[in-house]
């Protein structure tokens, strides 16, 4: 797959340089990437990490996914990269697939929250790729979202959510992904997928075998994105099951349906994922059509399920967190 969606003729350059100088000098830039917006700071730089967690309200135990703009980089963060790890960066970086692998004593704690591992991915977006290489160093990044709320895939979202407490937001336009990397732990004997994303599973299994898919124990997560309630708006978000939904008499109902419905009439508010149904297209839109609904106004948001395979799985676990149900 080809995520790479910027070509080079558009890349400000110059603004590029003037984030990367913000980064050398401890600053924090909002930059696009192929799946949400990072808020990115030199990954080598402690205080200015610590700036992220302050402006994100990050509990301090979320640990960063470093992003660097070379596959050979991973080794100036950890010297255990094993024969599956090569493999799996081979066939998919750049690309929304996130390793978590052994650090090595230079990336600060305070990067990996204190974990011997450190989270790293090579993005697919040209501008995020020559923000790392001009900055000259890794960029620890979250996605550039308030915690806990829902992640940015469009510079609007970040400049209403956190614009006034960044030091530039470069603008990409849309993130063709729009959710979030797979991220898979490989320090252990078996790999385990730590959080579905842009990347299917079928995919990686293709590649390493099976994946372990582990199951969220609420209190100890192993990674904490796999905390319940994780990617909330701020509605009521409810999952349509086989009974169907009831109206509430005198309260505003809103829509996120998978695909074109005959219901979508009763509501006040409707948003579409996909026309034809196209997984793809309807992870591109989901935080874009959660945002739009999370603004309507509504009492309630009802949301049409979508099978679980492929990017299906990525698009359940995060409406699934928004609606604060449990998956065990
Ligand atoms: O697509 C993405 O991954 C975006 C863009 C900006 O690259 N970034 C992103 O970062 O979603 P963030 O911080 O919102 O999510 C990072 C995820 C969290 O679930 C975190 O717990 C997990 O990666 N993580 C980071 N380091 C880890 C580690 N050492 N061990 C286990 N999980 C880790
Ligand atoms: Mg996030």
């Amino acid at each position: 797959m080809d995520f790479i969606d910027i070509d080079a003729k558009y890349i400000e350059m110059e603004k590029i340089r003037t984030a990367a100088d913000i980064i050398k000098d401890g600053g924090i830039v909002a930059f696009p990437t192929e799946t949400v917006y990072g808020l990115g700071a030199d990954a080598f730089n402690p205080l200015a990490v610590a700036r992220i967690f302050e402006v994100k309200k990050r509990p301090s135990f979320d640990p960063l996914i470093v992003h660097i703009s070379d596959p050979s980089d991973i080794e100036i963060l950890s010297s255990d990269v094993d024969e599956r790890t090569r493999r799996l960066v081979e066939a998919f970086w750049p690309g929304p697939l996130t390793v978590v692998v052994k650090k090595l004593e230079v990336v600060p704690d305070i990067v990996t929250a204190g974990l011997p591992t450190v989270a790293i991915r090579m993005p697919a977006h040209a501008v995020a790729l020559e923000l790392i290489r001009e900055a000259e160093t890794p960029l620890a990044a979250p996605s550039a979202n308030p915690f806990g709320y829902i992640s940015p895939s469009t510079p609007e979202h970040v400049k209403e959510q956190i614009g006034s407490d960044v030091d530039l937001i470069i603008d990409g336009g849309r993130c063709m992904i729009g959710v979030e990397s797979t991220v898979i732990d490989l320090t252990r004997k078996d790999p385990i997928l730590l959080r579905p994303g842009g990347l299917p599973l079928e995919e990686i299994e293709d590649v390493i075998g099976p994946v372990k898919t582990s199951r969220v124990d609420p209190d100890r997560p192993n990674s904490p994105g796999q905390l319940l309630r994780h990617y909330s708006p701020r509605t009521q978000i409810k999952i349509i099951g086989e009974e169907g939904f009831e109206a509430i008499p005198g309260k505003r109902t809103g829509l996120l349906a998978f695909t074109p419905q005959e219901e979508m009439r009763s509501f006040e508010v409707v948003e579409v994922l996909s026309k034809n149904g196209d997984f793809r297209e309807a992870a591109s839109n989901l935080f874009f059509c959660l945002h739009r609904l999370d603004k309507a106004g509504l009492d309630v948001i009802y949301v049409e399920p979508v099978p679980e395979v492929g990017l299906g799985r990525a698009i359940m676990d995060r409406l699934n967190r928004a609606a604060g149900i449990r998956r065990e």
